[in-house]
C-alpha cells in the first residue's frame, strides 16, 4: 500500500536542527513488518530531548520521533496480527532508531507490538502511554516487596517528580494498591491536584537536595524515584530494611553519590527500570492490570490533547519543567 500521510519530521543538515510537519508517503517506512494507523501518540521526556535536538539519541536523520503510540493494524506481514488489531507499541527504540509514532502511519516490527486489552481502548492507552506504563512497572516493583520477596506489608511509598508524568500516574496507582503515598515536588501549587491523585502527605523537593548522611532514619518500605542524583542518594540513606527503590529517572541529574551501607545493613534493593527494553509477556502483564488501577476520569483530568503543531510548542516547556500532567498527541486532530 501507498498513502501519503503527515508526520513530524526532525532533520540536522549543517548542524542545523530542524522540525516540520511533512508529508511522506507509506513507502518511506522501510523498518518492521507491520504497517498500523497511529490513533494516538504521546509527548514523553525523552520524546522532548529528541524533539529539542536529537537528545544524542537519534543518529541518523531526517527521523520521524514518537517513542510510543496506538492504532489499528492495516497491513501484517505476521500471522499473530491482523487487519484492524488494536495495538500498542512503547520503546524497543522505536522513536530513537527506528521511525516513531509523531505520524499519521507506523511500520514497527511485530516482536515490539502487544494487542490493546479488552478492556483498554487506543485512547486510554496513550493518556497513559511511556510514562503510565513506567508507572505501572514501578509500582509492581515496590509491591514486589510483599509479595516476591514475601516481606512485610508496605506501608510508605515516597514518590519523587510527582506531578510529573510518571509521578502522577505512579502516585494514583499506589494509593490505589493501598499504600500511603508521600509525594515530592517542586511546584508549590500542585498539593491538592496531588492530594486528589491519592497522596496522603506532599513533600518539598528541597529536603532530597543537598548531602546526605552514610545512612539516615528509615522511612520508605518504598520508592518510585524519577528524578535520580541528589534525590536518589538520600533516598537509599532513608530507605527502610528491605525496602525496595524503584529508580527509573533522571530529571534531577544522573550522578549518584551513595555509600554499601544502605544495601549491606538494611538489604535496601534498588530496582532498576527499564521500560523500552520489557519483555511482551511483562508488558501483556502489566497493561492487563491497568483498568484496575487507574481511574481515568482523573487521568484525563490532567490530559492535554494536542496537534502536531500544538505538539511543537509544547515540548520546550516540558523541558523547562513549566508543564505538567500528560500530553496526549492526536495525529489526525
Ligand atoms: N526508565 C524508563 O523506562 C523511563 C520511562 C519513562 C520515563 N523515564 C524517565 O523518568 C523521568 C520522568 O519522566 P516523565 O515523563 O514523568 O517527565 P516529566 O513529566 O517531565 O516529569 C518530571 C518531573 O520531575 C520533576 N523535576 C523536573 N526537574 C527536576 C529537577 N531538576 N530536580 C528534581 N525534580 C525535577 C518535576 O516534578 P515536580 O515539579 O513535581 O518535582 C517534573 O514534573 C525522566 O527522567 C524520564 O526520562 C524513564
Amino acid at each position: 500500500m501507498s498513502q501519503k500521510f503527515k508526520a513530524v519530521v526532525i532533520d540536522n543538515q549543517n548542524e542545523k536542527f530542524s522540525r516540520e510537519i511533512k508529508e511522506i508517503d507509506t513507502s518511506h517506512l522501510k523498518d518492521g513488518n507491520v504497517l498500523v494507523k497511529v490513533d494516538y501518540s504521546s509527548l514523553n521526556y525523552k520524546d522532548a530531548l529528541i524533539l529539542n535536538n536529537g537528545g544524542k539519541i537519534v543518529r541518523k536523520f531526517p527521523f520521524v520521533p514518537g517513542i510510543d503510540f496506538s492504532g489499528t493494524v492495516v497491513e501484517s506481514e505476521d500471522s499473530k496480527f491482523k487487519k484492524d488489531d488494536k495495538v500498542i507499541l512503547t520503546g524497543f527504540r522505536v522513536g530513537e532508531a527506528y521511525y516513531g509514532g509523531f505520524a499519521q502511519y507506523a511500520k514497527v516490527d511485530s516482536n515490539f507490538l502487544i494487542k490493546i486489552p479488552k478492556d483498554l481502548d487506543t485512547h486510554k492507552s496513550m493518556m497513559l502511554g511511556t510514562a503510565g506504563f513506567t508507572a505501572l512497572l514501578c509500582s509492581f516493583a515496590v509491591k514486589a516487596k510483599e509479595e516476591l520477596l514475601l516481606g512485610e506489608k508496605v506501608k510508605d511509598v515516597l514518590v519523587t517528580g510527582a506531578t510529573g508524568g510518571v509521578g502522577s500516574i505512579a502516585v494514583m496507582i499506589l494509593s490505589k494498591m493501598g499504600y500511603d503515598v508521600h509525594a515530592v515536588t517542586g511546584k508549590k501549587d500542585k498539593n491538592d491536584y496531588l492530594k486528589n491523585l491519592g497522596a496522603k502527605n506532599i513533600i518539598d523537593r528541597k529536603e532530597f537536595e543537598g548531602e546526605s548522611k552514610l545512612l539516615e532514619k528509615g522511612i520508605w518500605d518504598g520508592v518510585v524515584d524519577t528524578v535520580g542524583g541528589a534525590a536518589l542518594t538520600k533516598i537509599f540513606a532513608q530507605t527502610k530494611p528491605g525496602g525496595i527503590v524503584a529508580a527509573c529517572g533522571n530529571a534531577g541529574g544522573i550522578k549518584i553519590n551513595t555509600n554499601v551501607m544502605p544495601f549491606i545493613i538494611r538489604g535496601v534493593k534498588l530496582w532498576g527500570i527499564d521500560s523500552s527494553g520489557s519483555s511482551i509477556k511483562r508488558r501483556e502483564f502489566v497493561w492487563g492490570e491497568a483498568t484496575k488501577l487507574i481511574d481515568f476520569s482523573k487521568v484525563k483530568s490532567f490530559t492535554k490533547e494536542l496537534s502536531f503543531s500544538e505538539l511543537l510548542e509544547t515540548y520546550p516547556k516540558l523541558l523547562k519543567g513549566e508543564f505538567f500532567g500528560r500530553a496526549i498527541v492526536n495525529p489526525n486532530k
